[in-house]
């Protein structure tokens, strides 16, 4: 797989996509290998939390509360794997257990992650409105590993994560949670901007902010997620809109991609997930997704790391794609 995956990263130019342990702690110029004779590599598309930014439970009682919520949790309670703090519980259905409070002592809650309405935040993904049998099939190829991340070597402890979920959770749990994000909606959730030089940026909690000591740095051929307000993020607030920095011009070439393919019609991203990129069948909906997420599984899909039994189709489109199709693909996408 090595092979493969380097053997296609190399005509465009990136070396590897290994390596990136001490990542999180590199400014994310210093990761693009801006300095000279440094090589690219995609270790930007998988941030890191650096170990000296995590930040302890000093208070678990303290009680936590977000401006746009009545609700209150306590500090304990927003770093607790078997909660989903819910700050809106009239903006959906009541959640099923597995969601609410998982299923001790293996099980994390799906609305921990992936928050109680399925909004999803950049390091994982957007479930809501996707087709239950689609969720189902996706968990069922986490746990098989049909399905990986091409995050090789890069420790991206949500993934991990995520697998775990898959090999515990019990099929009537896993039925319970698909049928519950399938019927919820996605709100808003990102603004994607397009820029070459953008503020510069730092990793932490597995994304990106700007960096306290400020400055500038070059997008280069780079999709960049952040949030413009890191406590609301780690307080998991839904409503919290996201921002994806993607190169000038990568709206209107994904949207040229999207409607037309790049080797013919058969191609065309609208020709399986809808006009709208709505979804259709188990094509799954791509419009309004966080970018980041996107990205990450047109490159899986690109070296092969994600496969699965319909894996095949999504292979031979990616086959044709290059980083900066894929970037605009995805930047396309989310802003629709
Ligand atoms: C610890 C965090 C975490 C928890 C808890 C979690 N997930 Fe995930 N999930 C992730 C991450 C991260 C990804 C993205 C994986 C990737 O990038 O390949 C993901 C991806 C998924 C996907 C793929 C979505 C798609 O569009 O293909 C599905 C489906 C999913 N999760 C379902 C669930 C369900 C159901 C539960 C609860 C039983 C759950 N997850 C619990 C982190 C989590
Ligand atoms: C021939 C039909 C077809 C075409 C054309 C197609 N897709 Fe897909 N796509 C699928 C199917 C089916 C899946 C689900 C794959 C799976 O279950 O693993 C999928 C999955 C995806 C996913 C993963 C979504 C998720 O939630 O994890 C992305 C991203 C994606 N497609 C993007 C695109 C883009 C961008 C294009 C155009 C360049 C495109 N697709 C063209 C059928 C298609």
């Amino acid at each position: 797989m090595k092979t493969a995956v380097m053997a296609w990263l190399a005509p465009l130019g990136i070396g590897a996509l290994c390596c990136a342990a001490a990542a999180g702690a590199a400014s994310a110029s210093e990761r693009n290998g801006e300095s000279a004779g440094m090589q690219a590599n995609l270790s930007w598309l998988f941030p890191l939390n650096p170990p000296s930014d995590i930040e302890r439970v000093m208070h678990p009682a303290a009680a936590v509360h977000l401006p746009n919520s009545s609700r209150e949790f306590t500090e304990a309670q927003l770093t607790d794997f078997f909660f989903a703090p819910d700050w809106h519980p009239e903006s959906h259905a009541p959640m099923p257990d597995i969601v609410r409070i998982g299923r001790a002592p293996r099980t994390f809650a799906c609305g921990y992650c992936h928050l109680p309405r399925g909004e999803g935040r950049p390091e994982n993904s957007t479930l809501a409105g996707l087709p239950a049998a689609y969720i189902v099939q996706q968990v069922a190829d986490i746990k098989s590993g049909a399905r990986r991340s091409a995050a090789h070597g890069i420790p991206f402890l949500p993934i991990d994560f995520m697998r775990e979920v898959a090999v515990n959770a019990q099929p009537a749990d896993v039925a319970a949670a698909a049928e519950y994000f399938a019927a919820q909606t996605l709100p808003p959730r990102v603004t994607v901007l397009q820029r070459q030089r953008i503020p510069k940026l730092r990793a932490k909690a597995w994304l990106y902010i700007s960096d306290p000591s400020g400055g500038e740095e070059a997008l280069g051929e780079r999709l960049l997620e952040m949030a413009p307000d890191i406590t609301r993020h780690e307080r998991r607030d839904p409503d919290m809109s996201y921002i994806a920095f993607v190169p000038p011009g990568s709206v209107s070439r994904g949207r040229r991609i999207a409607q037309d393919g790049k080797h013919g019609a058969a191609e065309a991203c609208v020709s399986c997930h809808g006009k709208r990129l709505q979804g259709v069948g188990l094509a799954p909906a791509l419009a309004g997704r966080l970018p980041t997420y996107l990205l990450r599984q047109l490159v899986a899909f690109k070296t092969g790391d994600r496969a699965g039994p319909v894996g095949p189709t999504m292979q031979a489109v990616a086959a044709h794609l290059r980083l900066a199709d894929m970037i605009a693909l995805a930047a396309y996408a989310a802003s629709q």
